[in-house]
């Protein structure tokens, strides 16, 4: 069998350790042949790709990012590719495709997919917020880096007597802010599925500063935004996806609080370092065996699906299952912290 292999979308750490199992499953186990595309859907359609064997992923498990290259999704381009299926099919010349991707490469993969090509695709996402999986990897190498951050931001502001507010990624849905809140003892969450009240904020601080606590930490998420009226904020900008994006919510929030509670305030953006770097075991293991299954997959003629968790078994489920709906924050895991405002 001759598998074809992409990244695409934004990359998260744990791409490199499934590129790896499929590489290993397929090539050591299966006698199949293994090619990456480069640079996402635009190496698909440009036919630009390179073999991969033991040696091309010797050494990449631990490493972040991805070596094939990831790039945004050109939708009109493989539109118009999905048109000519049989030509496209006939020009890569592979048996199975393995889109490993968030929730725009999924949608993708489901459009080649009903458009007739044999594809398994593998679900990616520092945000978590894939709904047909209860986990994707690069969730926890996220959440442990702002966890990490938080740790040591606290002593800093213990120093300074500080506010700090540390701005995670997060546009639609809150899991890693409400994770790494709970982890790094955030003294309050703010989260996209919940507009935040900044009245009840301040007090939450202003009361810890009233028992001797000289220092808090706050933990938003850029997606979250305030209550109508509970802060001058501006209208959020629509981004190139359609989006409504209220960009530098850790900023305005940092500025709001050290206007009404008169203390310093810090605002730190996290950004890009949660998806950069080496993954951490867990991720590691689920990407490994993310890719072990879709090989499975592919050799089944399981086609349309994508690999997914529940409970701490790996399964196939449809690949439209991953984007019909965003798996946001529930109000019960909110209520398990009185740190969400
Ligand atoms: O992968 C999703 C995500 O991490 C979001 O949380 C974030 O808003 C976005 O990617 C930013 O990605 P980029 O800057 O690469 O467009």
């Amino acid at each position: 069998m001759r598998i074809g292999v992409l990244t695409a979308g934004g990359d998260c750490p744990g791409l490199n350790a499934v590129i790896r199992s499929v590489v290993h499953r397929a090539v050591v186990d299966r006698d199949d042949e293994v090619i990456g595309f480069e640079d996402g859907f635009k190496g698909l359609l440009e036919g630009r790709y390179r073999p991969l064997d033991l040696n091309s992923v010797s050494g990449i498990l631990t490493r972040g990012g991805t070596i094939l290259g990831s790039a945004r999704l050109e939708r009109d381009r493989l539109r118009d590719a999905c048109d000519n299926s049989e030509e496209l099919m006939a020009r890569l010349g592979i048996d199975a495709l393995v889109p490993i991707g968030g929730e725009g490469t999924l949608t993708a993969a489901t459009m080649l997919s009903d458009a007739g090509l044999p594809v398994v695709g593998v679900p990616k996402t520092i945000d978590n917020d894939i709904s047909a999986t209860d986990r994707t990897f690069g969730f926890d190498t996220a959440v442990g880096v702002a966890t990490e951050a938080m740790d040591r931001l606290k002593t800093t502001a213990e120093s300074h007597q500080r506010v700090m507010v540390v701005e995670v990624m997060g546009r639609h849905a809150g899991w890693i802010a409400l994770e790494a809140g709970m982890a790094g003892g955030a003294h309050g969450i703010c989260l996209p599925e919940k507009p935040f009240a900044v009245d009840e904020l301040c007090k939450m601080i202003e009361e810890r500063f009233s028992r001797g606590k000289k220092f808090a930490v706050v933990c938003v998420a850029e997606g979250a935004r305030p209550a109508e009226g509970s802060m001058e904020y501006g209208k959020g900008n629509i981004d190139q996806y359609g989006h409504e994006r209220f960009v530098g919510i850790g900023n305005r929030l940092a500025t709001e609080l050290e206007h009404r509670i008169g203390t310093e305030a810090r605002p730190v953006i996290l950004g890009h370092v949660q998806r950069g770097g080496t993954p951490t075991a867990y991720d590691r293991v689920l990407a490994t065996r993310f890719g072990w299954h879709a090989v499975e997959a592919a050799h089944r003629g399981d086609f349309g699906m994508m690999t997914a968790l529940r409970g701490t078994d790996i399964v196939m489920t449809p690949l439209a299952d991953a984007t019909r709906e965003l798996k946001t924050v529930p109000q019960d895991r909110m209520d398990e912290t009185e740190a969400v405002f």
